[in-house]
């Protein structure tokens, strides 16, 4: 009998150890990783996926209307460039697990451009995890309009022409009149200051 005690102690100490040092793992992660927007799923404005086979459990998160924390391997994506990665859980404290990349993307694929927690900066300067870690702790640093973060300069015309326009995407639909010229305005905003130099 004391045995038999001693032993479902030992298991009760033991396996929930085993399976934190597990969760504790980096996900390794590549350009392989990374794929067209529209091939992953679409919530309200942005795309999700699952690097490890647990999609169902990012969508709910994703769907939730009281927020919740994402579960490992989820990929979230605004537009193709961007991308936050779960990692496994105690990984990166202050990230929430969550690691930023910073992409380039053409019709051959994906390659990392910048990748990390606290440090990553975007192609305008804007530090990832600092507006992230805005979004009230609910949302798990996901920012959509009304989380609490500093809104991005792009309009929602902008944001749908960049997410139809990803050339990884073999059957990206022709855009409506205003996101060509949401587009058409952001290209020229773009080239301003370097046709100025
Ligand atoms: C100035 C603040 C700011 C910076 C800097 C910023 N973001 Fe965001 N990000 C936002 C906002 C606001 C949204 C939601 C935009 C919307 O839906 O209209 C967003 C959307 C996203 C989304 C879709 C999920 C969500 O949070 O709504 C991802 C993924 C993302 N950003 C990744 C990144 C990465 C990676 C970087 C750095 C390379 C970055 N962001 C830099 C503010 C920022």
């Amino acid at each position: 009998m004391l045995r038999i005690l001693l032993l479902s102690l030992l298991s009760l100490s033991f396996v929930p150890t085993s399976i934190a040092q597990d969760e504790q793992a980096a996900l390794s992660i590549d350009e392989s990783n990374f794929r067209c927007l529209s091939e992953m799923s679409r919530v309200r404005g942005f795309f999700v996926d699952n690097l490890m086979d647990d999609l169902d459990g990012t969508l709910a998160v994703a769907n939730s209307d009281v927020g919740g924390v994402y579960p490992p391997g989820s990929v979230v994506q605004l537009v193709p460039t961007e991308v936050m990665v779960k990692h496994p859980k105690g990984f990166n404290a202050a990230t929430r697990d969550w690691e930023f990349f910073e992409l380039s993307v053409d019709e051959s694929g994906s390659n990392i451009d910048k990748r990390g927690f606290v440090d990553v900066v975007n192609k305008f300067g804007g530090n990832c995890f600092a507006c992230h870690v805005q979004a009230k702790p609910e949302w798990d640093m996901i920012c959509e309009q009304d989380h609490g973060c500093d809104p991005i300069q792009l309009t929602r015309p902008a944001i749908s022409a960049i997410q139809k326009t990803d050339p990884r995407c073999s059957d990206n639909p022709e855009l409506e009149v205003e996101e060509k010229e949401a587009l058409a305005a952001l290209l020229k905003a773009l080239a301003g200051p370097v046709s100025a130099e």
